[in-house]
């Protein structure tokens, strides 16, 4: 029996952001303006739109100013972006997102592979992001990676996850997000991320990010909701992956954690037959099908 389940959880989609920018195929703007449109349809309230991040690193997010300018946006929906130092931070400020996201990671060569410097040298990048973020009354979140398994170092350990969080806290982010970016994390290993994390973040600061690669991602949600951890972030169309992280697929979907989440009597403010369109519109975009089976199964559905 589970008990004393959160009554409701808070989705972030990060389909725009960690979804398309792991893609080779050039997408337009206006496509990733129709997939945000479509997501704050289906009742998303937070919104992972693009990141300010070098051009020649990530080539997909180079119309970030593009999309975010492109958006209509809708009332009481947050929008955030990547920023890993000021120079993207400037940048992003003319778009005036509602919240800038650090990125670090809990593992020493990821942090290096992905953003060029240590995590103790991350961590005065992102000192001056956060008081400049705080001071324009933006909001800050903190994504750490790798808190399970690393691609170049193997398993992470919770006592690395910790060090981390503290070094986030100690600087000023509000609330951290707790990421499995390989998927290969089991429920009770990212039981452990999430109990190291919380020695620094309140519960309701703390949210799961976990990529399916090795389809433990709804498993992982269901033991971190176990703890009383209600926000998530998931992938329109299980879209997704990190391009400094070789092999990592996609986002759990954002339609399988929807499903789920219902099934369970949990409330998401989403119209799972709304978020379906959104992702077979993005999929279409795409030239492939929605790498969700809840997806699937709808649409198969539909089509009688
Ligand atoms: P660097 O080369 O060390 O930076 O890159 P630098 O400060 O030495 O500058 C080098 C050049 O980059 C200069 O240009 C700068 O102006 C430019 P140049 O003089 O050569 O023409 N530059 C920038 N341009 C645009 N925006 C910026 C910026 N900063 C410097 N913000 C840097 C350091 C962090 C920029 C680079 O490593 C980078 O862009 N990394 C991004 C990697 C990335 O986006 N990864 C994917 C997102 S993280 C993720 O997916 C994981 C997550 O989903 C959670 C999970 O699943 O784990 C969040
Ligand atoms: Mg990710």
């Amino acid at each position: 029996m589970l008990l004393n389940l959160p009554r409701r959880v808070k989705l972030v989609d990060v389909g725009p952001r960690d979804g398309l920018q792991n893609e080779k195929q050039p997408v337009p703007a206006a496509i990733k303006i129709e997939l945000v449109h479509r997501l704050q349809a289906a009742g998303l309230k937070e919104i992972e739109v693009t990141s300010f991040v070098s051009p020649k690193w990530v080539p997909q997010m180079a119309d970030n100013a593009q999309v975010m300018s492109g958006i209509a946006r809708g009332e009481g929906v947050r929008y955030s972006v990547l920023t890993p130092n000021m120079k993207g931070f400037e940048s992003a400020l003319l778009s005036k997102p509602d919240e800038v996201v650090v990125f670090g990671a809990a593992s020493e060569a990821f942090s290096q592979k992905n953003i060029n410097c240590s995590i103790a040298e991350s961590i005065e990048r992102f000192a001056p992001v956060v008081k400049a973020a705080r001071d324009a009354g933006m909001a800050v979140r903190g994504a750490m990676s790798c808190t399970v398994g690393c691609p170049y170092e193997g398993d992470v350990a919770p006592e690395r996850v910790a060090y981390l969080a503290g070094l986030m806290k100690s600087i000023g982010i509000q609330r951290v997000d707790v990421a499995d970016t390989i998927g290969v994390g089991t429920p009770r290993k990212v039981q452990a991320a999430m109990e190291a994390t919380l020695k620094h973040y309140a519960l309701n600061d703390v949210s799961g990010h976990f990529h399916d690669t090795y389809g433990q991602a709804l498993a992982n949600t269901l033991a971190s909701l176990e703890m009383g951890v209600w926000n998530f972030q998931s992938s329109i169309a299980g879209l997704g992956g990190c391009p400094y992280a070789k092999g990592a697929t996609g986002n759990v979907a954002t339609e399988d954690v929807v499903y789920m989440m219902q099934g369970m009597g949990i409330d998401t403010g989403i119209d799972l037959d709304a978020l379906v369109d959104a992702g077979a519109f993005i999929s279409q975009a795409l030239g492939r099908q929605p790498n969700s089976l809840v997806a699937r199964a709808v649409l198969n559905k539909r089509a009688g």
